[in-house]
Parts: C-alpha cells; sequence; structure tokens
C-alpha cells in the first residue's frame, strides 16, 4: 500500500546482502539497465549504460564515489550521475534509492 505522501513507484532490484561495501551490481528494471553502489555503506544507482559507448558500469569499479566505466575509463560521480572524466562527456541517469529491510528499492517513476 503506498503512504499518502509516496509518490514514487518503487521497485525492488536486488536484496541489501547482496551488496557488500565498496561493491557494484547490475540489474535490471525491464530492459532499462541499472548499476547499484554500496559507498560505505550507502546504496546509489545510476544508468548501468556509459553515455561514451556500449560498456556495462557494474563491470567498472570504484574510486572514491566514482564508477570508472571498464571499456576506456571515463568516469561518473555516482551520486549526480555527472561524468567527471574524459572521454565520458554526457551525464549518467541517477535514481532515488532506499532500503526497506532487506531490500534495495529504486524509484522507478
Ligand atoms: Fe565508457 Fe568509453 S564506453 S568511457
Amino acid at each position: 500500500m503506498r503512504a499518502m505522501n509516496d509518490t514514487q513507484d518503487w521497485v525492488t532490484v536486488a536484496k541489501r546482502a547482496d551488496l557488500p561495501a565498496g561493491q557494484i551490481k547490475g540489474v535490471k528494471i525491464g530492459k532499462q539497465e541499472i548499476a547499484l553502489y554500496n559507498l560505505d555503506g550507502e546504496i546509489y544507482a545510476t544508468d548501468g549504460v556509459c553515455t561514451h559507448a556500449y560498456a556495462n558500469l557494474a563491470d567498472g569499479y570504484l574510486d572514491k564515489g566514482l564508477i570508472v566505466c571498464p571499456l576506456h575509463a571515463g568516469c561518473f560521480d555516482i551520486k549526480t550521475g555527472k561524468a567527471v572524466e574524459p572521454p565520458a562527456e554526457e551525464d549518467i541517469k541517477t535514481y532515488l534509492v532506499r532500503v526497506v529491510g532487506d531490500d534495495i528499492q529504486i524509484a522507478a517513476a
């Protein structure tokens, strides 16, 4: 049931226990690829595909709050989605995340 002030549609995409600190996990909502990050216990989510060319960001690595693309090492800030290191120039989308019990949920709307 939706709370009165909750206008988001939340989708459970993973279990909290499956995403230890410092790890990245690729998930899907429909055809949408999403990368989940555990940065020092806080969970973040961005689009899972790099905006430079086709690379799965879940195959990259985290470096102080940046996701480093596995293909050409472009970097994005996982909190803002901002492209901060070339050749990545176009920002990636970020998603609202919440943890309910052991469920990681993303605002799909
Ligand atoms: Fe990600 Fe090129 S595909 S930087």
